[in-house]
Order: C-alpha cells, then sequence, then structure tokens
C-alpha cells in the first residue's frame, strides 16, 4: 500500500496518461456514491426508529394519563397563580365537579374553608419557590360537602427546569380524621368531666355544710328577727348552689343513678304535657315515638333531666316559633358505624332524638356545646344543660351526638343500649362515693330540727330515709314499711320508748338490720352508766355531715 501511494503522488506529479486519469476519478465517484447510499439507508432506519421511538412514547402519554384517570387520589396541576390546570376525576368527585370544564382555571382556595386557607396559601408559596410539603385540610365541594383531605405537593417543572406549576396527589382522609377529633374531643371532655365532678363532689359536701349549718341556727332564732331573714337567705342561695353543682356532677358521671329498665317511650308520654308548656303555643310539639321501642337500663329522673334540657335548648333556638320533633326508635349500631363513632359499642340501641327547625349552629359552636358552662345566651343560660346531657348519657353507657347547621335547625341523637325486655326492677345502684349509698334508714330522733338536719344529709348522700319522731312511731313504721329497711339511726335517749329498747324490738322484728345510735352523751359516759355495750355503733351529737355518712356508710358495710 505504501507504495501504491507514493506512486500516485508520483503519478499526480507526473501524470501517465489521460485515461488512467479517468478510471481513477470514477472509482473515486463511486466510492463516494457508496457512501451516500450507505448514509441515506442509516438515516432512513434512524427515522424509522425514531418515528418508533415517538409513538411508544405517545403510548406511554396515555398509558400514563390513563392510570391518573383511574387513581383513586386526586392528582391536580395548579398554576402559579393557585388556578386549576388539570385534574383527574378522583379530585373532581372530591369537589363535587362532573367534569373538569366546569372548574378549570378556578381557584383552588375557593374549596378551602377558611380556617384552612393560609396554610395552603403558605404551602402553594413553599412550591412554587421549590421546596415541597404536605397539609391536611377541610375542603368543601361544590355542593357544600365537606372532607377532609391531605394533600404531597411538589414543584411541576418544564423539562427539568423551570417551575411552572404546582403537581398535587390529595387523598380523602376524612373517616381518619373524623375519628381522631371525636377521639380527642371525647378526652377532653373526660378530663374536664373528671375536674368538674371532683370539684362539684368537694363542694356539694361544703354546701351540705353550710346549708345544715344554716338550718341549725335558724332553729335557735325566732321568725321575724333580722337574723332570720339572713339565715333564710344563706340557706337558699346554699340551695341554688347545690343544684348547680348537681349538674356538675352529673357532668362528671358522678350522680348516683338507680337504673331501671325503662321504656323510654312512656317517659316522653309522661312529659308530653310539660315540654308543651315548656315550648309555649308558637311551637308545633311532634312525638314519633316507635310503638315497639325495646327498654333500655337508665335513672328515669335522669332520662326526663336529658330530655327537658334538650326540649328547653329547642325552644331557645326557635324565639320565632317553629318544629319540635322528638323521634324514638331501635337502631343497630354495626361495626363501621362505632368504628367512626368512638365510645360506640356495636349492637341493638334504642335512639332518641330531639330536632328542631330553629337557629342552629356553626361548627365552631357545635364542637364547644357539651362542655360546661358553655353558652351563647349571655347570662340568660348556665352552659350546663348539655354538660348533664352528656354525663347523664354517658354513665348510662350511651351516646349523644349532635348534626346542625346555620339556619337550619339542630337534631340531637341519643342512643342507649337495650336490654331484653324483662318486667322492671330495680338494679343496684352505683355508688359513686365511698361516703354514700342507696339504702334505706329509718331516722328516729325526738328534736324536729336535728331530725330534719340529719335526714337532709342523708338524703343528699343517696339514701331513702324514713322518719319517726319517737320510739312508738317508730315501730309503727316497721310494721307498714314492706320495703328493704337497713339500718336504724337511733337517739338514745327519748321519752317513753329509748333507743336501746327500740333497737332490740326492731331487730325481733328484722333480724337482719343494722343499729346505730347517736347521742348528745359521750361514748365512755354511755358505757359507763351501761346503756350501751362496747361493740355497739355510736355516733356523738353534734357531728359533721362527713361524721354523719362515714359512720353510716361504715356501720352498713361492717
Ligand atoms: N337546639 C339548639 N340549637 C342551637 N344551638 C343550641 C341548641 N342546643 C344548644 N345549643 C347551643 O349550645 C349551648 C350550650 O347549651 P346548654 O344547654 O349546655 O347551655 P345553655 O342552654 O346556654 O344554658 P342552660 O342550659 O344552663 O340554660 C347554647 O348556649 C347554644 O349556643
Ligand atoms: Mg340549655
Amino acid at each position: 500500500m505504501s507504495v501504491g501511494k507514493k506512486r500516485s503522488v508520483t503519478t499526480r506529479a507526473k501524470p501517465a496518461s489521460l485515461a488512467a486519469e479517468l478510471a481513477a476519478e470514477s472509482a473515486k465517484r463511486a466510492e463516494a456514491e457508496a457512501a451516500l447510499r450507505e448514509r441515506d439507508s442509516l438515516l432512513a432506519v434512524a427515522s424509522e426508529s425514531h418515528r418508533r421511538t415517538e409513538t411508544a412514547l405517545r403510548e406511554s402519554e396515555e398509558y400514563l394519563r390513563s392510570i391518573i384517570e383511574l387513581e383513586p387520589e386526586c392528582v391536580k396541576i395548579v398554576s402559579p397563580d393557585g388556578r386549576l390546570v388539570e385534574m383527574n376525576p378522583a379530585g373532581l368527585a372530591m369537589l363535587d365537579v362532573e367534569s373538569l370544564d366546569e372548574i378549570r382555571g378556578c381557584h383552588l382556595l375557593d374549596f378551602v374553608a377558611s380556617e384552612h386557607r393560609a396554610e395552603f396559601i403558605e404551602l402553594h408559596r413553599r412550591v412554587m419557590s421549590g421546596g415541597s410539603g404536605q397539609l391536611r385540610f377541610l375542603a368543601i365541594g361544590r355542593k357544600g360537602t365537606r372532607r377532609w383531605l391531605e394533600t404531597h405537593a411538589v414543584p411541576y417543572r418544564k423539562g427539568k427546569g423551570e417551575i411552572i406549576g404546582l403537581l398535587g396527589i390529595t387523598r380523602d382522609v376524612t373517616d381518619r380524621t373524623t375519628m381522631q377529633l371525636q377521639l380527642q374531643q371525647a378526652q377532653k371532655m373526660d378530663s374536664v368531666g373528671r375536674l368538674a365532678g371532683g370539684v362539684a363532689h368537694d363542694f356539694n359536701n361544703l354546701l351540705t355544710v353550710i346549708n345544715s349549718t344554716a338550718e341549725i341556727a335558724l332553729m335557735d332564732v325566732k321568725e321575724g328577727d333580722a337574723l332570720h331573714d339572713a339565715l333564710t337567705e344563706i340557706r337558699t342561695a346554699a340551695d341554688r348552689a347545690a343544684a348547680l353543682t348537681r349538674q356538675l356532677l352529673a357532668f362528671g358521671r358522678k350522680q348516683i343513678l338507680k337504673p331501671v329498665v325503662l321504656d323510654v317511650n312512656k317517659v316522653i308520654t309522661d312529659m308530653h304535657g310539660m315540654f308543651q308548656r315548656l315550648v309555649g303555643e308558637d311551637i308545633t310539639l311532634v312525638c314519633q315515638t316507635s310503638p315497639r321501642l325495646k327498654a333500655v337500663l337508665a335513672d328515669t329522673s335522669q332520662v326526663e333531666q336529658v330530655l327537658m334540657n334538650l326540649v328547653a335548648n329547642a325552644r331557645d333556638a326557635m324565639p320565632e316559633g317553629g318544629t319540635l320533633t322528638i323521634t324514638t326508635a331501635n337502631v343497630d349500631l354495626d361495626a363501621a358505624f362505632a368504628a367512626n363513632h368512638p365510645s360506640v359499642v356495636p349492637g341493638p340501641h334504642a335512639m332518641i332524638s330531639v330536632t328542631d327547625t330553629g337557629l342552629g349552629m356553626d361548627e365552631s359552636t357545635s364542637k364547644q356545646i357539651f362542655e360546661p358552662f358553655f353558652s351563647t345566651k349571655g347570662g340568660l343560660g348556665t352552659g350546663l344543660g348539655l354538660s348533664t346531657v352528656y354525663g347523664i348519657v354517658k354513665q348510662s353507657n350511651g351516646s349523644v351526638w349532635v348534626t346542625s347547621a346555620p339556619g337550619k335547625g339542630a337534631t340531637f341523637t341519643i342512643y342507649l343500649p337495650q336490654v331484653d325486655d324483662s318486667p322492671p326492677q330495680i338494679v343496684e345502684a352505683l355508688v359513686a362515693d365511698s361516703a354514700m349509698g342507696t339504702e334505706t334508714i329509718l331516722l328516729v330522733e325526738d328534736e324536729d330540727g336535728v331530725r330534719n338536719v340529719a335526714r337532709r344529709v342523708l338524703a343528699s348522700a343517696g339514701y331513702k330515709v324514713l322518719t319517726a319522731a319517737n320510739g312508738a312511731e317508730a315501730l309503727d313504721v316497721l310494721q307498714r314499711h314492706d320495703g328493704p329497711l337497713e339500718l336504724l339511726l337511733t337517739d338514745v335517749i327519748m321519752p317513753g320508748i329509748g333507743g336501746r329498747e327500740l333497737a332490740t324490738r326492731t331487730l325481733e322484728i328484722r333480724p337482719d338490720m343494722r343499729v346505730l345510735f347517736m347521742s348528745g352523751y359521750a361514748d365512755d359516759a354511755l358505757g359507763r352508766r351501761g346503756v350501751l355495750d362496747a361493740d355497739t355503733n355510736f355516733i356523738g351529737k353534734p357531728c359533721t355531715v362527713a361524721d354523719l355518712t362515714r359512720k353510716v356508710r361504715q356501720v352498713l358495710d361492717s
């Protein structure tokens, strides 16, 4: 080769002949043409593969699009100024919209609840400047449906560069969020309840002391005396305070309940006249009671109180009149319902609902209504009505729910677990405090004032109290009373039949009864005089309320 090259250089320098030159020229052209042809065919192959790539890309875009169309989560692209560019059907459904055309170009903020707009704007701003983030917010659809949505947002870039929008993936987390919020609320109510119940309980004891002391003092003051009026006022105020603390106790679930197998329909029927008077003439009262409502286990007077409070609230919500509907029904709460309603145990329940067509309330109000002292009625309400309802319903193993919207009235729904339709029977009451009880006590005391105070104290501790002014009267009560009777609480020194003799004769009639003596004489003094044995139960007078209730409980439990 190297020889030939050399030779051609020699040839160009000194051409051998024209024919040889032409031949060389044509060979060169043929070479170039072949190269061109090869390039063309290579190009043809290249453009074919390009076409195929293009088709493939188009197909994969369609494929991607169809995935996005079917994607159960919302996929959206938002313009830098927050307007909607693209959204898949799942997203449209979350906003109650059927086609993208309806809302393309709309500002997404229009679908965000006002309390979450600031965070929403902040996230958008962060993404537009290259960041990313997530947000849980309340969305309000075209038809007013409220949904909790959780969105993850990243910048949407042109190629790999300039940010031309926001790409968001959003999922509906309504069920989970509602559940969490309800749980939080229930926990809050629980702790407030414990606090209120604890304070109310101590308060109640103090009030009993104030009340009884005022009562005892009143015995020594004549009517017409200036002190008499003052003491009466103390007593009245203490009574009112006691009524308030009783409501707090109810909220704190520290009430002593006497649950019985109860027909709620009967309670409603019995109270119909009272409801009618309560709501007045401008409000139409409708009772739709299910004829075969199953019984529940609840305290009659507590259920009455619940209904009264709900009816009174409904009346207040309808100053211009309206319709108040009380409905009862048997409902089976299933696992799905329980999953969305913390504290509900699935199973058959009696539903009681109270619906009004009044002012209604917004969401932030309805979140707070069961809290003690929450009221929108200024000085006209204590804000304890619904707290009482809540406490009573909870203590009866039930639950209470509210649905309402401004201007749309309100519905309060209570679910109480059903029990078998056995004949009504008194179930043992729950004792909320160690010094309280539900037993029946026969109280014998010849001094009217002392008898009254002791009766009040014991009744406020939950006991049923029968009274007698002397031994003979007591024996009479014993003969006639055929219910349970657990304790004889008697003064020792009384005219006629004394305490000791009364006790002996009582035990002959009812050998199971306990006896507790009370006397103004010191314990050991009585012992020395041989009136009482050492193991006899005895309480000295005067005694405090706490002493008396504690001693009574102790004797009953011994
Ligand atoms: N049916 C209802 N419609 C609209 N708002 C209601 C309704 N029931 C209760 N509320 C709201 O709940 C608040 C709390 O009610 P709650 O019964 O606990 O207290 P109150 O009625 O204000 O006072 P009280 O019951 O001591 O008279 C009310 O102040 C009111 O704002
Ligand atoms: Mg009320």
